[in-house]
């Protein structure tokens, strides 16, 4: 598959099967976060690999009661250690440069047969409790992955170009 079918393919699985991820896929999954682009390649990124089935029941809750959350074989808690260093253009680096590395897991994941789901609807300070995360580490997203118990066509819904894209000036 080339990069653009990839992103064709990926959605959002929200039912996952019983059937654990190979350790290889798992690792490459992870190598293509660590590889992701970063402002000033500052890497602020860590990842937090839950498997055991209590964790993520607990994860689940934190969820807001998300029952795919702990269906998925693997969450992983996308986390930054971060001294909140803005770019020039007033952004916090360590949202962006984390939601890049997921998007690289994802895509890698959709490559690899193994379907995910962003999860941003949580309750940080449940999360942290839960996997015993310092006060000053932020968790940006959870990322479930796992094989999709309900593979099926998904039609994106999404703007048109002509809606989103501006050529030359905004008006
Ligand atoms: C930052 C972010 C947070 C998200 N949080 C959730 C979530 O908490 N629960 C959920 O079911 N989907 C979540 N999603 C998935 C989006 O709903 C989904 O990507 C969007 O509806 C487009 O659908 P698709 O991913 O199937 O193409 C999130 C996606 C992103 C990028």
């Amino acid at each position: 598959m080339d990069v653009f079918n990839v992103i064709e393919k990926r959605y959002s699985v929200r039912s996952y099967a019983n059937k654990d991820i190979p350790d290889k896929d798992l690792r490459k999954i992870l190598e293509s976060a660590r590889l992701a682009p970063s402002a000033g390649n500052r890497q602020e990124w860590r990842f937090i690999v839950v498997k055991d089935k209590d964790i993520r029941a607990k994860l689940c809750e934190a969820a807001k009661e998300q029952v795919f959350v702990s269906e998925a074989p693997v969450v992983i808690a996308c986390c930054a250690e971060t001294d909140n260093h803005m770019m020039t253009c007033g952004q916090l680096c360590y949202p962006i440069d984390v939601a890049v590395a997921i998007d690289h897991m994802a895509l890698v994941a959709t490559e690899l047969g193994i379907g995910s789901c962003w999860i941003g609807a949580f309750h940080e300070d449940k999360v942290k409790k839960i996997l015993n995360i310092p006060d000053e580490i932020r968790v940006v997203e959870l990322l479930c992955l796992g094989y999709a118990a309900d593979e099926k066509p998904h039609e994106k819904n999404r703007l048109s170009l002509k809606k989103i894209v501006k050529y030359e000036k905004w008006g």
